[in-house]
């Protein structure tokens, strides 16, 4: 250790003996959910680089599972896919349990890293929105982690992460978001809420707030005018890729983010700051 001073008097640079280099989740295990593409596979990939073996779920993107697992594989990580319809009933249970049995093949009892990324959204006024696509957008967006978070908690070790990807859409009016900006408050009330209940365990609970990013998603993928009027909006002066995304979530999962707890970080570039 550098110096015999406690932790809190540590600075960037200081390095502590007999712990992991910084970033490092050798040994450590993920379930990422949505990872067939856009931002969860970024994250998969990402997570994988830095040593974690990953589950990469998906549901209707089996071939693009496919291509995430290769990507882990090329980052020189390695991996497992899990198929679950977020959207159907008791899908957290379906989840649950391919990971359960993914472990268990590999001799592994716990996991410790769960990123709720999955979502879906549509572009709608409040006017457009009838009771089946409200259902369906709170389903996939809140009532998954929700379940999914309580039914892995036994399977996540003490000193686990759970980061859940939210939206810098919960912070700023955005009238085609009347569903969808809901969804990612609650879930972000949730984040606070159960930093709190799984403090004790050492699990830290935080959201990343991505802005727009060009994903499947986001129109500023398809369409470049839509894109440049975004940018104007940010203080960064571009729209977010992937990965942008992906280093915050990397970052929360090491061992640098584990005094993060409770935390709503937005990673937008400053959109409409
Ligand atoms: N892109 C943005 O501008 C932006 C901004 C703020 C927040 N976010 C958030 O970032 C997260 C990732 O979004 P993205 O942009 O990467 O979206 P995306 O490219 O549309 O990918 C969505 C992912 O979610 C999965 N998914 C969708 N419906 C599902 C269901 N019913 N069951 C299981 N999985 C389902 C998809 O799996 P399959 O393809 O296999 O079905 C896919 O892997 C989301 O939570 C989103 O709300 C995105």
């Amino acid at each position: 250790m550098a110096g015999s001073e406690t932790v809190g008097t540590l600075i960037a640079g200081d390095v502590i003996a007999g712990e992991p280099p910084k970033g490092d989740l050798s040994g450590k295990v993920a379930l990422v959910t949505g990872a067939s593409r856009g931002i969860g596979r970024a994250i998969a990939v990402a997570l994988a680089a830095r040593g974690a073996l990953v589950g990469v779920h998906y549901n209707a993107g089996a071939d693009a599972a496919q291509e995430t697992l290769a990507a882990v594989r090329a980052a020189g990580g390695d991996g497992f896919l899990i198929a679950a319809d977020l959207g159907a009933p008791q899908a957290w249970d379906t989840l649950a349990d391919g990971l359960a049995a993914a472990l268990a093949a590999r001799g592994l009892e716990r996991f410790h890293i769960l990123v709720n990324n999955a979502g879906v959204s549509r572009r709608m006024l409040i006017e457009e929105v009838d009771e089946a696509e409200f259902d369906r957008v709170l389903q996939v967006n809140l009532k998954a982690p929700f379940f999914l978070i309580r039914r892995l908690a036994p399977l996540l070790a003490d000193g686990g992460r759970i980061i859940n990807i939210s939206s810098m859409s919960t912070r700023a009016a955005f009238a085609f978001s009347p569903v969808y900006a809901p969804s990612k408050a609650g879930l972000e009330a949730l984040t606070r809420l159960l930093a709190v209940h799984y403090g004790p365990r050492g699990i830290t609970v935080n959201a990343v707030l991505p802005g727009a990013t060009a994903t499947d998603m986001n129109p500023v993928s398809r369409d470049p005018k839509a894109r440049e009027a975004t940018a104007k909006t940010v203080a960064l002066g571009r729209v977010g890729e992937p990965e942008d995304i992906a280093r915050v979530v990397a970052f929360l999962a090491s061992p640098d983010g584990g005094w993060v707890t409770g935390q709503m970080l937005d990673a937008s570039g400053g959109q409409r700051l």
